[in-house]
């Protein structure tokens, strides 16, 4: 089942078997540099046979070298809407703007500063466009224009800005209506390559983008289930305590996770167990025994008192961060010498993954991380580095979980080029709500997951909101690194923390447990989703113009999201009662009610319900409700039927095996060894 094939070494990638990749098309412009997101690549491509084979290149890049380095262009036509560039967490098109794709922490402004920079790109034209380069380019979308050229006929108004065909005047943006281009800068190079993702539409240039990036990954289902991450003060009792409390109480968790105070230094790194955890391996095994698994944080520079900082020493960068080194992690050997330790000390202890942070940079909050001028062993200097650290990192943790052939699911804080494969979620500190419901559908265009996480809470309202979008994302994650009980127990973080709880506490622990109840029930759909991404290249969470690029009224939302084929999400933020919702072709039927809609509808939410519409004609798997995925139960399977008439189903299991159900003239009928159905329900509108 898995497709994927690991590259030994970071030594260039093997050059695309033109073969093997009907569609994907790559034009090698000047000199390129030796450094880049393909040449450094763990993963190589995968077939892309499923997809239309084309083969002309939809579009031809061209570039020149300038004084400042090298320049690219390519053509974009009349209304040609543009996606992608990375989490770009403050816009959604992105014609119009630019962007310089620099790596940083908490972005303040919709500059292209970004966790997760990513220069691909696609458009409504249906192609998409990766511009190979470690750099800090720049993409001008559209929004210059070359003295001389005349405009088309009419359609210009005296400071260029026009309200573009079929969008709302908040997206009057220059020359919107003119044949235009797209202009990247990329600072100190020579030359790039450019590899163009043929369409049709710009489904299949994703697809085709993520295919080429080695596909995307299967998380193991305890990955989807809850994740809770426990105050950085706990000792490894207080771990254990609180991991007994969720069990008692029915609240559901897959996954606890540590924060930095499990090591004896944590800024920079030690990666050894502090004397609040006295007894690791008891604390894995105890946990174990209750279905738990355990996440570790930590970041990658490495403080003296590590026992690998001297083996580290030749093979990291010339400047310190915290007091520690930063390993190159495009060295073989840095990542050999990291991954050994962290296989010894944790992994082979039980430890289920990780959560690398810090490994964006920080222009914005307190100007940590090194610099853009450092030199590393591997010869590339610190803005390359930046550029791809949080990528290699992942490499390095990968090569852990792949030689032993064990799955993982975690957490990282920057990603970039290429990153489909790695089972990492990308998260931020900036904690507003609706830029994270957008996240969501924003990441399915560049190859990374997003998680929306919940810490504390403004009010009860706010708390239930942040924590239904969580359920209904990659990654359900509670974050309670800086408060002592959960959330639920008292919202403000200062009460919290001086034990103050909420006397009503249990009221709202119950509104919060059927909210992840219901994330518990979608496991086997969501993880279905997975499967797909990881046989078609098909995001698991993408927003709704690529599933119908030619609905206009689809191009500029970003506030409602695919999950997998058969749902869409419309979250709700606090004091919203009730939003706008548009459901493009077809009927789409209410998940609570089963009521039939279509088109622009406005819906009402109540605090319990956060908006979920699943498709005409679907049978929707849903999960007995358990604490835990490695209950036998998690497999009993209620199937849903959202329809008037005749309805499908599609089912992936673990292993790739596919199920079918079909429903009948009345007759429902399942099949499959391993899925019981419990349960036989007809909703009807
Ligand atoms: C931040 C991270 C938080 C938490 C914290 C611990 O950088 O985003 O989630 O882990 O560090 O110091």
């Amino acid at each position: 089942m898995n497709r994927r094939q690991f590259l030994a070494t970071t030594a260039a990638a093997p050059l695309l078997a033109e073969a093997r990749h009907p569609g994907i098309f790559k034009f090698t412009l000047g000199t390129p540099e030796q450094i880049t997101p393909v040449s450094t690549r763990r993963y190589a491509p995968v077939s892309t046979d499923s997809l239309p084979g084309i083969s002309t290149a939809p579009v031809t890049p061209k570039g020149r070298i300038s004084k400042r380095g090298y320049l690219v262009t390519l053509p974009l036509a009349p209304n040609e809407l543009v996606y992608g560039l990375g989490l770009q967490l403050q816009s959604f098109i992105q014609r119009g703007l630019k962007k310089k794709l620099r790596v940083n922490a908490d972005p303040k402004v919709d500059s292209g500063d970004s966790h997760a920079p990513v220069p691909f790109y696609v458009t409504t034209r249906g192609y998409g466009v990766l511009i190979d380069t470690a750099r800090y380019a720049t993409f001008y979308c559209g929004n210059k224009k070359r003295k001389g050229i005349p405009d088309e006929a009419g359609s210009r108004t005296g400071d260029g800005f026009v309200s573009p065909v079929g969008l709302p005047a908040a997206y009057n943006r220059y020359n919107f209506n003119q044949p235009s281009e797209v202009l990247i800068e990329i600072p100190e190079a020579q030359g790039v390559d450019v590899y163009i993702f043929a369409g049709p539409s710009l489904r299949e240039a994703v697809q085709r983008y993520n295919l080429f990036s080695g596909s995307g990954p299967i998380p193991p289902r305890w990955g989807l289930g809850m994740w809770y991450r426990a105050s950085q003060d706990f000792t490894q009792d207080e771990v254990l305590k609180l991991s007994a409390e969720f069990r008692q109480r029915r609240i559901p968790c897959d996954v606890i996770g540590l924060e930095p105070k499990w090591q004896t230094h944590a800024y920079s790194c030690s990666y050894v167990w502090s004397d609040r955890f006295p007894d690791p391996a008891a604390m894995v095994e105890n946990l174990a025994a209750d279905h738990y698994r355990l996440n570790l944080w930590e970041h990658a520079f490495t403080h003296p008192s590590s026992p690998i900082y001297k083996d580290l020493l030749a093979h990291s960068g010339d400047y310190e961060v915290w007091g520690g080194v930063v390993p190159d992690f495009l060295q073989p050997e840095a990542r050999e010498i990291f991954a050994d330790f962290h296989e010894k000390t944790h992994v082979a202890l039980g430890v289920s993954g990780y959560k690398l942070d810090e490994c964006d940079n920080s222009d914005f909050t307190g100007n940590w991380s090194f610099p853009e001028f450092s030199a590393f062993p591997s010869g590339a200097d610190g803005e390359q580095m930046h550029s791809l650290f949080g990528l290699r990192y992942q490499d390095t943790i990968q090569s852990i979980f792949e030689k032993r052939k064990q799955p993982t699911y975690g957490l990282v804080r920057s990603s970039g080029a290429l990153a489909a494969p790695y089972p990492y979620v990308l998260y931020s500190d900036l904690y507003d709500h609706a830029e994270f419901i957008k996240g969501i559908a924003k990441s399915g265009f560049s190859g990374i997951l997003w998680t929306p996480e919940l810490r504390d809470a403004k009010n009860e309202e706010d708390l239930i909101r942040r924590l239904q979008s969580v359920a209904l994302s990659p990654m359900a994650l509670i974050n309670g690194w800086y408060i002592r009980n959960p959330p639920w127990k008292q919202i403000e973080r200062a009460a919290n923390n001086k034990d103050q709880i909420d006397p009503y506490w249990e009221q709202l622990e119950s509104r919060c447990r059927e909210v992840m109840n219901l994330r518990m029930r979608l496991v086997p759909y969501i993880h279905s989703a997975f499967i797909r991404y990881h046989r078609d290249g098909l995001p698991p969470f993408r927003a709704l113009v690529m599933d119908y690029p030619q609905d206009p009224q689809t191009w500029t939302i970003d506030d409602q999201y695919m999950m997998g084929d058969n749902i869409i999400v419309a979250p709700v933020v606090a004091g919203q009662h009730e939003r706008s919702v548009y459901l493009p072709e077809g009927d789409w039927h209410d998940y609570w009610t089963g009521y039939r809609h279509s088109g622009r509808i406005q819906v009402r939410a109540p605090l319990e319900r956060i908006p979920i519409f699943v498709r005409g004609g679907t049978i929707l798997p849903l999960a007995d409700i358990t604490l835990h995925t490695d209950d036998p139960a998690s497999w009993n399977l209620t199937a849903m039927i959202y329809s008037d008439g005749a309805a499908t189903g599609t089912l992936y299991e673990e292993d790739g095996t596919e199920v079918r159900y079909t429903w009948d003239g009345g007759n429902f009928r399942g099949a499959g060894k391993r899925y019981v159905i419990t349960d036989r329900k007809l909703m009807r509108g």
